[in-house]
């Protein structure tokens, strides 16, 4: 017999047909309901094991945590709770877990402790909700560039250039660090490394996806990328992952209008497939929420908030727009800001951009034209000579979600600002071709695929986002 999934006889109810189910129990109450998980829908199935038929020794192995094999035939179920429920004819034992060790206890285990024992997280609500979502994104993600055209692109994790300037980098190196290698200045002889050269960890696959986008027009990455900065932060990690399209014969706007609809095309495919995940994330956002004050809770639920940034458009505002409005803010005037916004020029905190977001649009912010020198070489300066064309777009809770921009095209301005950045064009030799045959006007930004996954799901930590976080002094698993 086929073994059917746990969603799938939930989803279609096939009153009296037998079926095979496996999954591992979550709990086994009264010697008689089990409640099964298989991962394929948060719900539990509740299967019925005819206890007095069924010998002592199989009904002490059905614990929290047990994988088992069931078969029995589907019935309408009595109880309140659920439609169905399986009458349960054979009894496989398929894992033992013996209760007095396994750490997962059908009771509510905080977010910290988990992390802990994140090899067994997945077998959580919490977590396989978010998990399952996490997949649906990146499905979406790829299905919305699909749709468009687009070609998915696999750019290196191990680079030879630097130049990027996104973070601090991770080096990558199959030396001996016990007996380093060196010239007769004394300095470490990267010739004699795996590539003949320093390498590194990608931080980003933009400069290689324009690369391809120079020729194929449409591309986007979808990749890990490292930064070894050390920001022991929730909304940071060392390893995460990022969707990088990349569009050419296209400017900042249309950069823009990408953005936007991607992140919508990907907040209605989640609200769609996903109802009863976010249900629960919902239900469980709330009651973490009443133990907060009133006015640190969040005026709408998780679903009213995806809503929310899948009707309304984002609003556009330009760097110096947000200076203003920043400058004349009472937390600003009042000193509540631990940066206090002074003068055009300053970089923007997550405090400013959450106050932008959260507190004054209340609503999704694009943020447009930075001043050049807070931001990357290779973002196209503007005619005022002082602000490059790039966008930032910040969601509500999260800050900034996406960074973007159009690219500097033109040979002779790229040049320069290289110059500025202190990046010897030798090194960039590749890039620069592209300026140098067939340059065109092109754009593109990078999401960031665990903040979107925290907006999504609700979770306020991004290492409760993505299976195994890499942190700061953290690299288990
Ligand atoms: O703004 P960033 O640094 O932009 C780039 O890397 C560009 N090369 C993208 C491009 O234009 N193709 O990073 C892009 C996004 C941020 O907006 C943020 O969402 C996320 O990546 N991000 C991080 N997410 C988790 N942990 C970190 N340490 C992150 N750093 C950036
Ligand atoms: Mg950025």
């Amino acid at each position: 017999m086929k073994r059917s999934k746990i969603a799938s006889v939930i989803a279609n109810e096939p009153i009296g047909q037998e079926v095979l189910v496996c999954g591992w129990v979550r709990t086994f109450r009264n010697n008689q309901f089990i409640a099964l998980n298989d991962g394929s829908t948060i719900k539990n199935l509740q299967c019925v094991v005819p206890f007095e038929d069924t010998d002592e020794s199989i009904l002490k192995k059905i614990t929290t945590g047990a994988a088992v094999r069931l078969r029995g035939s589907v019935v309408a179920s009595q109880g309140r709770g659920q439609n169905i429920e399986i009458k349960v004819s054979d009894i496989d034992i398929v894992g033992e877990a013996d209760p007095e060790k396994y750490p997962l206890q059908p009771k509510k285990h905080s977010l910290e402790f988990l992390r802990e024992i994140a090899h067994l997280r997945f077998r959580t609500n919490t977590f396989s909700a978010i998990t399952r979502i996490r997949h649906t994104a990146a499905f979406a993600i790829h299905d919305f560039f699909h749709q468009r055209g687009f070609v998915y692109i696999s750019s290196p994790i191990i680079t030879g250039s630097d130049a990027e300037g996104a973070g601090e980098m991770f080096q990558v190196t199959a030396l001996d660090l016990d007996n380093i290698p060196t010239d007769e200045q004394g300095t470490v002889d990267y010739k004699q490394d795996f590539f003949g050269k320093k390498t590194h960890l990608t931080v980003s696959g933009q400069l290689e996806a324009e690369l391809a986008a120079l020729a194929l027009s449409d591309v986007y990455t979808f990749g890990p990328t490292f930064r070894a900065e050390n920001s022991n932060t929730s909304r940071h990690l060392a390893e995460f992952w990022m969707i990088e399209p990349e569009i050419a014969f296209a400017d900042i706007y249309d950069d823009m209008d990408l953005a936007e609809d991607m992140l919508k095309h990907i907040l209605k495919s989640v609200m769609t497939r996903c109802t009863d995940d976010l249900q629960f994330l919902e239900n469980r956002l709330l009651a973490e929420e009443k133990n907060k004050p009133q006015q640190e809770r969040s005026p709408m639920t998780l679903r009213d908030k995806l809503q929310f940034c899948i009707d309304e458009s984002y609003e556009r505002i330009t760097y110096t727009e947000a200076i203003r409005i920043l400058k004349n803010s009472k937390p600003n005037k009042k000193k509540k800001f631990n940066f206090i916004i002074d003068q055009w020029g300053a970089d923007l905190q997550s405090e400013h951009e959450r106050y932008l977001v959260e507190k004054h649009f209340k609503k999704p912010v694009i943020i447009t034209g930075y001043p050049k020198d807070i931001k990357a070489f290779y973002m196209r300066v503007n005619d005022d000579d002082m602000t490059v064309a790039a966008m930032d777009i910040l969601f509500p809770g999260i800050g900034e979600i996406i960074g973007g921009s159009q690219r500097e095209e033109r040979m002779n301005v790229l040049l320069q600002r290289m110059k500025d950045f202190d990046i010897h064009p030798d090194e960039m030799e590749w890039f620069l071709d592209t300026r140098r045959f067939g340059t065109c006007p092109h754009a593109g930004f990078g999401l960031g695929f665990e903040r979107l996954v925290m907006f999504v799901t609700g979770m306020s930590n991004i290492r409760d986002v993505i299976p195994f976080p890499r942190y700061p002094g953290s690299a288990e698993f």
